[in-house]
């Protein structure tokens, strides 16, 4: 009796955990209607980094609403924007892991797997370069590149698209809402898709609760690797730069992650095959960093720690390799009060020359303070902001 009461307890303890590991990975569907609240979310004015911001790149001629976002948000999630109904943008890129992917390459509409690791959705609205080697500078221009990839959603006739979406029925009123007529064309949709992207700001981490405080709500450890990242004799800021942490979003750099890379970035664009560029990939922003692993544009580090040991001790010598890297490019000097509060004027490229990764000699302590800064970057109300979840599975 005892044992078949433990057999029991034994197959319900098993059933909570499969039911609850289906339920953190929220299957993406298209087959049946969006559930949408009666007055849409508020897309529009829910905080200070849009609005006034000089830095948020929005077209004059698709200003974000929210009628608009509430379209894209369905097109974000709708796999029927995919060649075989079996892929949505947010396959790729899941809220959990803030619209970033959990895996090295990310798996397309044929299970063929992407060769860069997808990047997460963040603040990109205040940025004017997109995918890895930064070749597009919009997000209305970038919006319809995945749908017409032949790795990740295959449609790759535009035409086609338009006539697929034409015939789902909860589209004509969304259209109607976000542009005045329910006419479906692929530049509304491209439209709509990028003022969904433009609204999914991160901005309630408690590095930014910390801001207004200074930082009083942060642990020694994690103040210690703030002081850390900020301070001018550590390369960070001088390239992760700006309040989202990726140098106003149009920088790239090589950062010696190989002697030789196998996919050069910039360097392979067609447009500017020049081997000056060869590795050089874009500066992802830092928010959010911690539930966006693996890292880099291949997905090669597991964890932070990979990533602090890397640029601890781990750069090599490629012939781009960022002078903000090496030995000669490591020095800042300060104009202006000498004690840190001054301009720092940056050595130009190359130094004296000699190209030399530099070591950074962090103690143990260091690289969990720099880690744990790191994490404060963490936006927690974005991964469940009910705005931006799947309209396809009903809540
Ligand atoms: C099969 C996986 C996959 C799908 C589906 C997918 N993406 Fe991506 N996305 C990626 C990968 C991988 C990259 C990086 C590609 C590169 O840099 O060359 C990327 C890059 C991006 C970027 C650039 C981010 C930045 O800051 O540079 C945006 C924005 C984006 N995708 C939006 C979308 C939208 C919108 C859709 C749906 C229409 C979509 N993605 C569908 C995998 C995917
Ligand atoms: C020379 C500019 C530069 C400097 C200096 C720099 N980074 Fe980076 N960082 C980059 C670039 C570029 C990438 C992406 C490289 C790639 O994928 O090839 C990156 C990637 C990262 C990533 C992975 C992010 C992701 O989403 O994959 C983390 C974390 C990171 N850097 C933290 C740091 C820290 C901490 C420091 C200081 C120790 C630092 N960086 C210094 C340019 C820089």
């Amino acid at each position: 009796m005892a044992k078949k009461i433990n057999i029991l307890l034994l197959s319900a303890a098993v059933l909570l955990l499969v039911l609850n590991a289906c339920r953190k990975e929220t299957p993406v569907t298209g087959a049946s209607s969006p559930t949408l609240p009666e007055t849409p979310y508020n897309y529009v004015n829910h905080n200070f980094l849009i609005g006034n911001n000089p830095f948020f790149n929005q077209p004059e001629n698709n200003q974000l609403t929210n009628e608009g976002a509430t379209l894209g948000r369905v097109l974000f999630y709708d796999t029927k924007l995919s060649l075989n109904n079996t892929v949505a943008c947010a396959t790729c890129h899941k809220q959990q892991f803030a619209f970033a992917d959990n895996t090295k390459g990310s798996v397309g509409f044929e299970s063929k797997v992407t060769p860069r690791n997808s990047p997460a959705i963040i603040n990109a609205g205040m940025s004017n370069g997109y995918f890895w080697d930064i070749r597009t500078s919009t997000l209305e221009e970038q919006a319809l590149m995945p749908v017409k990839n032949h790795v990740e959603m295959g449609l790759e006739n535009l035409d086609n698209l338009e006539i697929k979406l034409r015939k789902v029925d909860y589209y004509a009123p969304l259209f109607e809402d976000a542009f005045g007529s329910a006419e479906i064309t692929h530049e509304r949709i491209s439209m709509a898709l990028a003022q969904f992207m433009r609204s999914m700001v991160s901005y309630r981490s408690k590095y930014d609760a910390g801001l207004a405080i200074d930082f009083a709500n942060f642990s020694a450890l994690e103040k210690m690797g703030k002081d850390l990242f900020f301070s001018w004799e550590m390369p960070c800021q001088s390239c992760h730069s700006g309040e989202n942490f990726n140098g106003w979003g149009t920088s790239a750099a090589n950062i010696g992650l190989d002697d030789n890379y196998a996919d050069n970035g910039m360097g392979d664009l067609l447009a500017n095959q020049d081997p000056a560029y060869d590795g050089m990939f874009k500066v992802p922003s830092l928010r959010n960093v911690a539930v966006t692993a693996p890292y880099m544009h291949d997905g090669r580090f597991t964890t932070l720690e990979q990533v602090i040991d890397h640029y601890d001790t781990g750069v090599k010598k490629h012939r781009n390799l960022d002078y903000r890297l090496t030995v000669d490019g490591g020095f800042f000097f300060l104009e202006g009060d000498g004690g840190g509060n001054g301009i720092p004027i940056i050595d130009p490229i190359g130094g004296s020359g000699s190209g030399e990764p530099r070591k950074l000699n962090l103690t143990e302590t260091q690289k969990r303070a720099l880690v744990a800064f790191m994490q404060t970057l963490t936006d927690y109300e974005l991964m469940r902001d009910p705005k931006f979840s799947n309209p396809f599975t009903a809540n």
